[in-house]
């Protein structure tokens, strides 16, 4: 063994105290006593698995002024997350085996934590899924125009997912129906316009086109960031191979919250009522939702100052995610075991890398939590290169330590791993 440490460790959904080892990044003992000569003890504190974000947008190539694999990795390292999968709306955008090369080439130059990638599907790409499936961890299409969005023709949908069920990879979808939102479509100045002109019969659409489509294929599916009750209601008897995410601003936030400035929170799918965002929670403690998920989306607050009709949808959030959460559950809004669930569990049986359980032989991730730790979210304490969080003054408890792949990546809560440590996670 290379290092051994113990405390109060969440193993199997209980809390123990015990002694881990770690040889070669991976977990290889689980024991009451393990003392190695490298040996931490964190009495008093918590250890978790470290969170997986399944939902980023790191803007590297193209639109780095707003973030790049650096900052962005650094920023999730800091919240506790050591595994990020990055959206393809990049530029250029990755749809070819080329682009999916290029970008992961240059985030393993750039990475703090370990990290993978999807590849976009429009309507010109759908022949060459089996060849894409070589680079990336899942696929991603858009059903709706979001920032910088791929377009894809919902009569495809059913060809798709026949296709990459052979893959076994998982298809992520950003579900708002684009007949339903250029119907809609106001001239906006405010995130109360904004929801009306997405409405959630836009979601409802989707998902039910996405269900229609998928009938008994067994391909993974997975719909991103949902935020309406209608989009529940449909996914309540669901099969199992389709899964749905929630972000932390839709389970916080409404479209008629007092937010300033409005411009900061618009986002799509936008934030809606009271009663959708309820019901999403009650939806995230029941577990019908599987998975929270940042869609960390950075804008600069140059761009998010505008005229609001034309500004880009969009908001920063892989740092503060799990130690919004953290506080939660401290508190007792969320149990432990929903959170680890919905951050570690679930993404990693979603996107089948080794990691986020602690368990022989996974990857040696963990957090060091002391819970006596909280602290107001502030923006100039975070790494996004944006500047800015919709979640200041939030609540949080951020980790004291994170180990990746038995490294010590943050220490005391700052930063001792470098640039170039993230691995293209299975590779
Ligand atoms: C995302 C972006 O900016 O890339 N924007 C957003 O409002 N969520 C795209 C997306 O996930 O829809
Ligand atoms: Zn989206
Ligand atoms: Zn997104």
């Amino acid at each position: 063994m290379d290092l051994t440490i113990e405390g109060k460790t969440y193993i199997n959904g209980n809390f123990e105290d015990c002694c881990i080892g770690i040889t070669d990044g991976r977990i290889s003992a689980i024991k009451k006593i393990l003392k190695e000569d490298e040996h931490y003890n964190f009495r008093g504190k918590i250890i978790l698995p470290a969170g997986i974000d399944i939902h980023v947008h790191f803007r590297d190539p193209g639109l780095t002024h707003k973030e790049d694999f650096s900052p962005g990795t650094m920023a999730a390292a800091y919240g506790g997350i050591s595994c990020v999968f990055d959206m393809p709306n990049t530029v250029p955008q990755t749809i070819t085996l080329r682009s999916l090369s290029d970008k992961i080439i240059s985030a393993k130059k750039r990475a703090y934590v370990d990290f993978g990638v999807y590849a976009g599907i429009t309507d010109g790409n759908i022949k060459n899924i089996d060849e894409l499936a070589k680079k990336c961890h899942g696929f991603k299409i858009y059903l709706g125009g979001t920032t910088n969005s791929l377009h894809f023709n919902s009569n495809n949908l059913k060809e798709t997912f026949d296709k990459i069920k052979s893959t076994n990879k998982p298809v992520l979808i950003h579900a708002e129906d684009n007949n339903c939102l250029v119907k809609h479509k106001l001239k906006e100045n405010s995130l109360v316009d904004h929801m009306n002109s997405r409405p959630a019969e836009c979601e409802e659409t989707a998902i039910k086109n996405i269900l229609k489509a998928s009938g008994d294929t067994n391909t993974r599916i997975h719909i991103c960031h949902l935020s309406s009750i209608e989009g529940l209601e449909l996914l309540r008897k669901r099969s199992k191979n389709i899964s749905c995410g929630v972000t932390p601003h839709h389970l916080l936030f409404t479209a008629q919250d007092d937010l300033k400035p409005q411009s900061h929170y618009k986002v799509n799918p936008p934030l809606r009522s009271n009663f959708d965002r309820e019901a999403l929670f009650v939806a995230l403690k029941n577990g019908l939702i599987d998975i929270l998920e940042s869609d960390h989306a950075p804008h600069t607050l140059e761009e998010k100052d505008k005229e609001f009709n034309d500004i880009p949808s969009g908001l920063p959030g892989v740092e503060t995610m799990f130690p919004l959460f953290l506080h939660m559950a401290k508190k007792e809004t969320l149990s432990f075991q929903r959170m680890i669930s919905l951050l570690c569990e679930k993404p990693v049986e979603l996107l089948n890398i080794p990691k986020g359980k602690i368990e022989d032989g996974r990857d040696a991730d963990f957090i060091v939590v002391d819970l006596k730790k909280d602290c107001k979210i502030k923006s100039e304490n975070l790494h996004s290169k944006c500047g800015w969080t919709p979640f200041e003054g939030l609540p949080a408890i951020f980790p004291e330590c994170v180990f990746v792949r038995g490294e010590k990546l943050i220490e005391d809560y700052e930063m001792l791993g470098a640039k170039g440590f993230g691995k293209f996670v299975g590779e």
